[in-house]
């Protein structure tokens, strides 16, 4: 990672700005200056001092400190590796979040290396790793169909599976009791491609316990850690197509039957990794869907968000806007709902993303997916997710 090389960067992409008209100068005086312009129109903007516009309509104030001005959280997850290696990337993260998710390290997979033994070492460094970064701390995940330990199929059968799980939440969500901001409870529990008429997912935890299993993570989560907010969290929310329809019917559902059996359900985690080719978002009609979420005196939190880039054009100045807009489109609309309290992003450079691997571009060219780019500047993304913190209205 390039460490600053001005005592001037005062701000996330001040520097950048500088290399790049560094750069560019050399190379207008070697190439000529319309070849140089040409390729600046290709570049995102760079940040200024704050309160200056930069002609995206913001400024260079981190949106952390934006997000607050209007009682909102912003973050991002990220792993131990990254946050123990790079400190250039520790500075970035936590001048812009004021929560963070620990991207795997809290899963089974990551915390129960065999059925009778915890392993804590990397939760642990994260969570200190966020107080003393002044951060809050979110929980993900207790209960999910993925990411569950080798072990797991040949251990855990439906006479134990309840008991296993019980003292997973409370060894896990009571070492962390007071310290989470929030919890992932149950992750993914729909998934309408099942074909199950409720609409839940035929996940391991389905085919051990039945339907109840939701309920009885719940409250098992609050007996742990009676003050974290309890969190649903869910993928495929987002557009107006069926499966996603199907989808949202399916969590009112479940949510509203929760809450009428006073399971204690506090918000809806929507994921909202997003495609950056699907033109199907109608915002009227999500709002619609968020507003019965909050009826349900729910909060909804936007906990995983992301564009992938995977079929956009390889100029990295076309798919930066549209990738911008995507944010932009689908943020504006979320955070016109008063219920939503926070955005998070999943991950918060495209140094660090999943979707390097889940999702990588047939050129190889590398994705441009988060706010941040590879060398930790300022990309479209990021005024687009400032301008939305910027019109969102107070909470
Ligand atoms: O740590 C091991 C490493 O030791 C090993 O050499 C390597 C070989 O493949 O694997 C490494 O583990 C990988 C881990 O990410 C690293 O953090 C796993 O294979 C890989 O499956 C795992 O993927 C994570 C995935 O969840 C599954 O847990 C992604 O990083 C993470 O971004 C992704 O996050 C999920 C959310 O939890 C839920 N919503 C969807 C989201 C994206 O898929």
């Amino acid at each position: 990672m390039s460490k600053p090389k001005s005592d001037l960067r005062l701000l996330p992409g001040v520097d950048s700005f500088i290399d790049r008209r560094t750069f560019l100068v050399s190379l207008s005086k070697a190439i000529g200056a319309g070849s140089c312009a040409l390729m600046f129109g290709n570049w995102p903007k760079p940040l200024y001092a704050a309160g200056q516009d930069n002609g995206h309509g913001t400024d260079g104030v981190p949106l952390r400190k934006r997000s607050a001005a209007k009682g909102l959280l912003f973050g991002g997850a990220a792993g131990y590796g990254t946050l123990s290696s790079n400190t250039d990337f520790v500075k970035l993260f936590a001048e812009q979040c004021a929560i963070l998710v620990p991207e795997s390290e809290l899963k089974w997979a990551r915390l129960r290396p065999a059925p009778d033994r915890y392993d804590f070492t990397q939760a642990d460094w994260i969570a200190e790793f966020a107080r003393k970064h002044d951060m809050l701390l979110r929980g993900h995940v207790l209960v999910w169909h993925d990411a569950l330990p080798k072990w797991f199929s040949e251990v855990v059968t439906p006479k134990n599976a309840e008991k296993i799980m019980l003292e997973h939440i409370k060894t896990v969500a009571g070492r962390y009791e007071g310290r989470m901001h929030s919890w992932d409870v149950v992750n993914e529990a729909i998934a309408s491609w099942d074909k199950r008429p409720d609409g839940l997912r035929n996940s391991p935890w389905l085919k051990l316990l039945g339907p109840r299993y939701i309920e009885t993570a719940f409250r098992a989560a609050a007996e742990a850690d009676p003050k974290a907010l309890l969190v649903l969290n869910q993928n495929h929310l987002e557009y107006d197509t069926s499966g996603d329809e199907a989808t949202r019917t399916s969590v009112l559902r479940l949510l509203e039957n929760l809450k009428k059996r006073n399971v204690p359900v506090h918000a809806l985690g929507i994921q909202a990794h997003l495609r950056s080719d699907e033109t199907r978002f109608a915002p009227v009609k999500f709002r619609r869907f968020l507003r019965q979420v909050a009826d349900l005196d729910l909060k909804i939190m936007i906990t995983e968000m992301d564009v992938d880039d995977q079929k956009l054009p390889a100029d990295p100045g076309s798919r930066d806007r549209i990738v911008a807009d995507k944010y932009y489109e689908f943020l504006s609309a979320a955070l016109a709902e008063p219920a939503v309290t926070s955005v998070i992003t999943w991950g918060l450079s495209d140094r660090y993303t999943w979707l390097s691997s889940y999702k990588p571009r047939g050129d190889k060219l590398p994705v441009r997916t988060l706010p941040f780019d590879t060398d930790l500047h300022p990309k479209p993304a990021w005024h687009a997710i400032a301008k939305a913190l910027d019109s969102a209205p107070k909470r």
